[in-house]
């Protein structure tokens, strides 16, 4: 099953990688406040999983030291291109996100942007994530929510299946997710269209 939603990743993120950052554009503002909730400092070792074309590196200042990783070679090719234009030295690595292959507490700080909803097992990347931080190391997760209780709405059920197929889930929950990760939640707050989009900073204790 993951074998193939990652194959199927690849296939539909290397389609979108000419045309992301033209249909992502709308998210920065979000991506300041959740960046601005990590409050990098200089020195500081922070993964990027699932980065895509870098769009998060537009919004962090030189001093973190970040790695960046993505299934899709295609959107990675776009990161280093990005992060040569910002003078920024990034590495960047073809990675699978629910198996990082870095050692347990690399990382001070890990960025979830856009991942969690569209990775096939978000538990198994979160899990990840704790692992690779060090304790008392933060993350980050910016994503398309639905409530974390109730049934899920109507729009949501129709909308799912498609989006699902060509881009991303819209029926993940952040609460749930977050209880088998392995983060303990230290704020959460909505980030636009009345809570769907929601930024969430956990800490590894
Ligand atoms: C919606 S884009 C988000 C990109 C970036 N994080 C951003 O904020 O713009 C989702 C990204 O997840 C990547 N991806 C999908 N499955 C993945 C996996 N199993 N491991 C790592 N990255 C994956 C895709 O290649 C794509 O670049």
């Amino acid at each position: 099953m993951s074998a193939f939603a990652n194959f199927w990743n690849r296939v539909r993120y290397s389609s979108w990688a000419p045309f992301y950052d033209l249909i992502a554009q709308h998210t920065r503002s979000m991506r300041c406040r959740s960046l601005a909730q990590l409050n990098l400092q200089p020195g500081e070792r922070v993964l990027i999983v699932g980065a895509g074309t870098g769009l998060d590196l537009d919004l962090i200042a030189t001093g973190p030291i970040v790695t960046a990783t993505d299934l899709t070679p295609a959107m990675l090719e776009r990161l280093r291109r990005r992060a040569a234009r910002l003078g920024l030295a990034v590495d960047a690595r073809v990675m699978d996100g629910q198996a990082l292959e870095f050692a347990d507490e690399s990382f001070d700080a890990v960025i979830l942007h856009f991942i969690v909803a569209v990775i096939p097992d978000p538990v198994r990347c979160m899990r990840e994530a704790a692992r690779v931080l060090r304790p008392g190391g933060r993350a980050v997760i910016l994503d398309k929510f639905a409530p974390d209780d109730g049934p899920l709405p109507l729009w949501l059920r129709l909308l799912n299946p498609l989006a699902s197929v060509l881009a991303t889930h819209v029926n993940r929950r952040l609460g749930p997710l977050l209880a088998g990760s392995g983060l303990r939640v230290i704020h959460r707050e909505p980030a636009a269209l009345r809570g769907f989009f929601q930024i969430a900073l956990a800490m590894k204790d």
